[in-house]
């Protein structure tokens, strides 16, 4: 299979983690015959740096153009006076609405041996696993600009969505939920926004599509709420962008493992942006220790989702996982035994797992 990725490593330690990705997309391509080519192009705070602007054109074209891009991580200390349109975050929002990617996918999966870092109490995170599907290019962030009235006194955020935008995000909750165990959770706040109202509405008329799902509706208080009480209630929940942001930075220290957790965004025809849902971590970039394996496992949701190379990624995840079990670690894994190595080194073993698991069954 031949396929073009763009490359976005952004800021901070993205630069560090997209490299990672690389080496291991690189040994799964030789390993299955495969020819992927790699382009690299500026976002964020770097492309503000190098070009004046945290979302070149020059990058929207290569990544339209590109079967499928993967990018580390935007922002730092070093943007964060400038104007809302030169800050590093304006190239992620640009990127998503510019390719369109409507639908961001999130799993979240503790790992077992990193389940002791997690907030909660062993019994209530043990078994969790759910998927949050967040509407990604509508809602509050998207919707007519924003704006200061009354002298700079007062604002306005509009929070517009169209029919057809909550159609195509609730489809892909349900579609979601079939290929899980069967239950879609929607988020909303139907007791209060017009929005929500319409939101449920067309929950409703989808539910008849999906007869194998169960579907239940929760305010997004008490989906709060229960992400931190009950976690392993959830299958998959499906919800606008800004409920989505705040839900799936909740749901994702629930396991413990921030620096392990992938993230899809989709557009309809499969391409993608795939990225982790850790941010720059300026305070450590630089100094090759960070966990490169949020980025790694965004590498296989990319093989999985654009390019239907189910076994290469389910590969990359068992090549992680066997890591994990042979005791190594990056540092902001609180394990206290077994064997801290830094993101070259976790790139290595994982690369090497593939490389020679591949031969075994060869
Ligand atoms: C995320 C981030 C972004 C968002 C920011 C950086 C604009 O928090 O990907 O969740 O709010 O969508
Ligand atoms: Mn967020």
């Amino acid at each position: 299979m031949e396929k073009q990725i763009v490359l976005l490593p952004g800021d901070g330690i993205g630069r560090e983690v997209i490299q990672s990705a690389k080496e291991v997309l690189e040994a799964v391509a030789e390993e299955f015959q495969h020819s992927f080519s790699f382009e690299t192009h500026e976002i964020g705070g770097a492309a503000i740096d190098l070009y004046g602007s945290p979302l070149p054109e020059s990058t929207v074209e290569a990544c339209k153009k590109a079967d499928a891009v993967l990018l580390g991580a935007v922002g730092g200390p070093k943007w964060d006076q400038n104007p809302s349109h030169l800050r590093p975050e304006r190239g992620l929002l640009g990127i998503r609405k510019a390719l369109d990617l409507f639908a961001n996918l999130r799993p979240i999966k503790g790992f077992k041996n990193l389940l002791h870092a997690s907030p909660l109490k062993a019994e209530i995170v043990n078994g969790s696993d759910l998927l949050i599907v967040r509407e990604l290019t509508g809602g509050l962030y998207f919707g007519t600009p924003s704006e200061r009235r009354d002298g700079g006194n007062a604002v306005v955020d509009t929070l517009y969505y169209t029919r057809k935008e909550i159609e195509r995000i609730v489809d892909k909750g349900f579609q979601a939920a079939q290929q899980r165990r069967g239950r879609l959770t929607s988020v909303d706040k139907a007791n209060v926004l017009e929005s929500s109202k319409l939101w449920r509405e067309v929950v409703g008329e989808k539910k008849s599509h999906y007869p194998d799902v169960v579907v239940d509706h929760i305010l997004v208080d008490a989906a709060a709420m229960k992400l931190i009480t009950n976690p392993s209630q959830f299958d998959v929940i499906v919800t606008e962008n800004l409920f989505g942001d705040i839900l799936s930075d909740e749901a994702s220290v629930l396991t413990g493992s921030l620096g392990m957790l992938p993230s899809a965004s989709l557009r309809e025809d499969g391409v993608g942006l795939y990225e982790p849902v850790h941010g720059s971590a300026p305070d450590i970039a630089g100094k090759g220790i960070a966990n490169p394996i949020a980025m790694i496992l965004s590498a296989a949701l990319m093989l999985r989702y654009s390019f239907e190379l189910e076994n290469e990624a389910k590969l990359i995840e068992e090549a992680v996982q066997a890591t994990l079990d042979a005791g190594y670690h990056t540092g902001d894994l609180q394990v206290t035994d077994g064997k801290l190595v830094g993101t070259v080194e976790m790139t290595k073993l994982i690369v090497d797992y593939i490389k020679t698991r591949v031969h075994q069954s060869a």
